[in-house]
């Protein structure tokens, strides 16, 4: 008989994601374990029981999915994790990294783009490119192949996200871009056709002047659900919605497939047990969806 499939949360906030706690029990986990305000030294123990409890074939059975607030305290937890792992004797568990979901939003937002343009060779704006999700978005886009200009209100933070994408993706084509205020949207537009604004929550990044003068613009996907929303006149419901010839989508739009991804990356760590989920592998789960 399979054992139970017990999933692992390493939160590094106070209190635990019940948002992620509930996608774990919709996913089909068996057994929750939850523990909240992880320091990275406290990893290895708790990897440990997961890893010498179960014999090697049984550890499919067991994952562990990193969350919390903060998206690079939660890498370290993941780093420290694998860490601990003991590969060469089959000892090690399958995780998933959706810290403050910004894996699943981000691979969400570039899989809806992709429903409605082919994204090889096609230049895209990120606004909020410096961002946790922004930067996934970037990176995502430019493994479509996009040709991707990362926006950030400093050019030196544009370019340090932008050099962090290309050591994960050497072919891709990006350019750092300061978008400091409305004056520079129009440069920092020109021949895009796809704009994602990843802002940070209240703040509005592409008036609808400036989505007006974006000639040939064709999709816009704005993140933040938070008023004022990041695209000004598109809501956060809309999804596939066409403003003058634009197709757009709210933050609340790209929902549907952040949850499906978010559910299927959750049951996919069950599938074996030496699987690292993060925005690459967790994008590459919808195209089955
Ligand atoms: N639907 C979901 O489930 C979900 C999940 C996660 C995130 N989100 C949303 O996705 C968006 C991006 O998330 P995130 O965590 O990556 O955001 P974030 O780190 O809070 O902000 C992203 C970027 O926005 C820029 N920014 C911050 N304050 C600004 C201001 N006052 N004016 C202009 N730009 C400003 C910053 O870039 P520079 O300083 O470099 O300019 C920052 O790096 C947020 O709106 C978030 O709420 C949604």
């Amino acid at each position: 008989m399979e054992k139970r499939k017990i999933l692992i949360q390493l939160d590094t906030d106070a209190h635990a994601s019940v948002f992620d706690r509930v996608v774990a029990i919709d996913a089909g986990v068996d057994e929750l374990f939850t523990y909240a305000g992880v320091e990275p030294e406290q990893v290895a123990g708790l990897v440990h029981g997961a890893i010498f409890t179960r014999h090697p074939r049984d550890l499919k059975r067991t994952a562990i999915f990193v969350g919390g607030s903060d998206v690079a305290a939660a890498e370290v937890l993941v780093a420290k994790a694998l860490e601990a792992m003991i590969p060469a004797f089959g000892l090690r568990v399958s995780i998933l990294l959706d810290a403050n979901g910004a894996n699943t939003t981000a691979a969400a937002a570039v899989r809806v783009a992709a429903k409605h343009l082919s994204l090889d060779g096609r230049r895209a704006l990120v606004l909020g490119g410096t961002g946790p999700v922004g930067q996934r978005v970037g990176l995502l886009l430019a493994l479509q192949g996009a040709d991707v200009r990362l926006a950030s209100r400093k050019l030196d933070r544009a370019e340090v996200a932008a050099e962090a994408i290309r050591a994960r993706a050497p072919n891709a084509s990006i350019t750092a871009v300061a978008v400091a205020g409305d004056a520079d949207l129009a440069a920092a537009s020109e021949g895009c056709q796809l704009i994602i604004a990843a802002g940070a929550a209240g703040v509005v990044l592409l008036p609808a002047s400036a989505r007006a003068a974006c000639k040939g613009l064709k999709v816009v996907i704005d993140l933040n659900a938070v008023p004022p929303l990041g695209v000004e006149g598109v809501g956060v419901t809309d999804a596939a919605k066409e403003y003058d010839e634009v197709i757009c989508y709210g933050a609340i739009g790209v929902g549907g497939t952040k949850m499906k991804l978010h559910r299927a990356a959750v049951a996919k760590l069950f599938e074996s047990n030496d699987q690292v989920m993060d925005a690459e592998q967790v994008y590459a789960l919808g195209e089955g969806l």
